[in-house]
């Protein structure tokens, strides 16, 4: 229940600067030369401060542009702290050491849920046939779950209690993935919600995943008031507010990728401490903010900047389109696997809305292996559906 208050981006907006009045015959010519270069100056100090945001600055420049305007701005180089540089050099030797090659890799599907999983069923159907190319992991926060599946027995891990929109939840997305590293043969990893359902069959979602070298998290820049926004400076320096990203929390990540998040502890504090709720009055959710803006600072080439989980947004409204018997039809399913575009709409008043392919190894691709949010009444018609929908690719 992400409610949050009304704030209004604008408050630290420049003040209009007006020229000061003139007085004829007063102004000699050095006078209105230095004027115009500290209006100058001081404009490209305030816009090096406050990044143009809703303002119509960034009308002045494309659309596209707008978005690196601050990056010609001065860049100060400052000097790292000892822990940012051994965090540095941690996160740069995992990354630049191959992955141990594993004879029988597998995929980790890590299901964040309360207790039981509506669909588990509709899984159980997708896995079947697959055994030992995959593994289960079940973080239930409120008690253990009820199985359908014997493919989920057993597979819960020590879990703990999850409060929305708290680093809690980034907690349990830890969790999940610490247990699911401890199979060297796991080499990546699925994290899923009790509202999601597979799109595809096993073997799509083990190739597309499987052979690439990326990881789908989403991650892009939200200059309003529900991405930068949420910003404090409180996480300066090592967080400076041009690297805050925002992203859905459903993400796959490869094996590199995930022993990176277990080896930080610098930027995940920051973002405990300082991206929480009612955080300087703002409400900030570390789960929309923490990975996206991680990797965007560690390496923003190594992820796809969509999540490959589906969610209908386009209802505008603050939750995403729950999904209900009614709705489910073999059209519905086509018309989401054949989407091949991601789309990120900005929480600014105009609402700037991003298309983006959904590029992989130089190929344009469908985006998306699951979706969400389809409640547990559309179990029985997803299973009807399942072989129809999946093998029509
Ligand atoms: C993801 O976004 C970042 C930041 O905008 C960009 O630097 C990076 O190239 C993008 N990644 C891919 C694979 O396009
Ligand atoms: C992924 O592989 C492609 C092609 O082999 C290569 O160009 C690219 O740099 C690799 N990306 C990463 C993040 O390793
Ligand atoms: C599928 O997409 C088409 C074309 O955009 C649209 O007209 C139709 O209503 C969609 N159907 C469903 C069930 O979403
Ligand atoms: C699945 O497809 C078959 C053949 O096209 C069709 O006869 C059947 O009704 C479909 N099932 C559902 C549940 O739509």
């Amino acid at each position: 229940m992400k409610l949050s208050k009304a704030w209004r981006l604008g408050v630290k907006d420049v003040e209009p600067m007006l020229p000061p009045p003139r007085h004829r015959g007063q102004s000699k010519k050095p006078t209105w030369i230095i004027v115009l270069v500290s209006l100058v100056c001081m404009f490209l100090v305030v816009s090096y401060i406050y990044p143009p945001q809703t303002s119509g600055a960034c009308n002045i420049f494309s659309a596209s542009r707008c978005q690196t305007f601050s990056s010609w701005l001065p860049t100060f180089i400052r000097e790292l702290s000892d822990e940012e540089i051994a965090s540095h050099i941690v996160i740069k030797n995992i990354l630049n050491t191959p992955p141990i090659e594993s004879k029988n890799p597998k995929i980790a599907f890590m299901f964040l849920c309360v207790r039981s999983l509506p669909f588990e069923k509709l899984w159980d159907k997708f896995l079947q046939g697959h055994e030992g190319r995959f593994s289960i992991y079940i973080h239930a926060s409120k008690g253990k779950p009820i199985h359908t599946s014997p493919y989920f027995v057993n597979r819960e891990i020590h879990s703990d209690k999850v409060e929305w929109g708290t680093i809690s939840m980034v907690d349990s997305e830890k969790r999940l993935l610490a247990n699911a590293l401890k199979d060297p043969d796991n080499q990546h990893f699925v994290l899923l919600s009790d509202s999601c359902i597979p799109l595809r069959d096993f073997d799509y979602v083990y190739n597309y995943l499987m052979y690439t070298n990326i990881s789908f998290i989403d991650s892009f820049s939200d200059p309003g008031p529900h991405g930068s926004g949420r910003y404090s400076e409180h996480m300066l320096p090592e967080v400076e507010k041009r690297f805050f990203k925002k992203g859905a929390q459903w993400f796959t990540m490869k094996r590199q990728h995930a022993v990176i998040v277990m080896a930080d502890n610098l930027y995940y504090t920051k973002f405990k401490e300082y991206c929480k709720p009612g955080m300087d009055g703002v409400n900030c959710y570390a789960d929309e903010h923490y990975l996206p803006t991680f990797f965007n600072m560690h390496d923003p080439n190594g992820i796809a900047n969509w999540s490959v989980t589906h969610v209908d947004w386009s209802e505008r409204k603050w939750h995403p389109k729950s999904y209900e018997k009614k709705d489910i039809s073999e059209q519905l399913l086509k018309n989401i696997t054949s989407i091949t575009e991601s789309v990120h709409v900005t929480s600014e008043e105009r609402k700037e809305t991003m298309i983006m392919p959904c590029l992989w190894n130089g190929l344009n691709r469908p985006c998306y292996l699951f979706a969400r949010k389809f409640l547990p009444e559309t179990l029985d018609s997803m299973i009807d559906l399942f072989s129809n929908y999946t093998t029509k690719t």
